[in-house]
């Protein structure tokens, strides 16, 4: 069974509060959502691989290790994910990004797929798949499915909050992931939403509502 990752970090607890808060505006949102994604970046790449390399100091050779980030893909669902992407890329400016588009039903809250573009040597690269909300989980299930059915093995999921429900969709879909959150809501409410949630985190991010 995948494992499931609390981000709670005090710096992640504080900044999600306002992204929670109805009052803060769109600006302020994006820039806290920006911020959390960097510090779960720290948290997710903690058990990196790291490569054996040799720097020249000023007075002697000494042994270092890098990060190999060219063996990273970044996943985002579109259109919530774009909002962590650049977070992520500030501490990890050498992975490549990949974009799945779905948007929910709010019928039926199954997920549509509009659109997907991968890097070419996606199968290489260990995946962060990127959302804010995993609700039901039906959007996690089918961007993991997606890029496991293109022979991709090596997926995490980073979310910054989640129902109970999702936690478990993606738990039995796909016991191989494990997630990483900032944190695990009480419940979805009856059109999908997670209460307490943030409420619709594309609209927060991108304004349209
Ligand atoms: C939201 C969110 C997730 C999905 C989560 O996207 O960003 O992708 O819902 O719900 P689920 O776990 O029940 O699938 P939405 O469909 O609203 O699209 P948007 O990001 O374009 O606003
Ligand atoms: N998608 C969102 O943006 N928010 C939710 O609470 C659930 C799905």
């Amino acid at each position: 069974m995948g494992k499931v990752f609390i981000c709670d970090h005090p710096l992640i607890q504080h900044k999600l509060t306002f992204i929670r808060d109805v009052n803060t505006k769109t600006k302020d949102f994006r820039d806290y959502v920006d911020e959390v994604a960097t510090l779960m970046a720290y948290e997710i790449t903690r058990n990196i691989p790291l490569e054996k390399v040799k720097v020249r100091t000023p007075v002697s050779d000494a042994d270092g290790k890098i990060i190999s980030g060219r063996m990273l893909g970044l996943i985002p669902i579109l259109r919530a994910g774009l909002g962590m992407v650049d977070g992520i890329l500030k501490l990890l400016p050498a992975a490549k990004v990949g974009h799945i588009g779905l948007y929910r039903d709010p019928e039926t809250l199954q997920p549509v797929e509009y659109y997907v573009k991968l890097p070419t040597d996606v199968t290489e690269r260990e995946l962060i798949v990127i959302d804010p909300m995993l609700a039901t989980g039906g959007s996690a299930n089918a961007s993991i499915q997606l890029l496991k059915e293109r022979g991709c093995n090596q997926i995490k999921l980073m979310c910054l909050i989640a129902a109970p429900e999702g936690v478990k969709a993606v738990q039995e879909e796909h016991p191989d992931i494990d997630i990483y959150v900032a944190a695990i809501d009480d419940r979805l409410d009856e059109h999908g939403y997670i209460i307490p949630g943030l409420g619709d985190a594309g609209d927060r991010l991108f304004g349209t509502k």
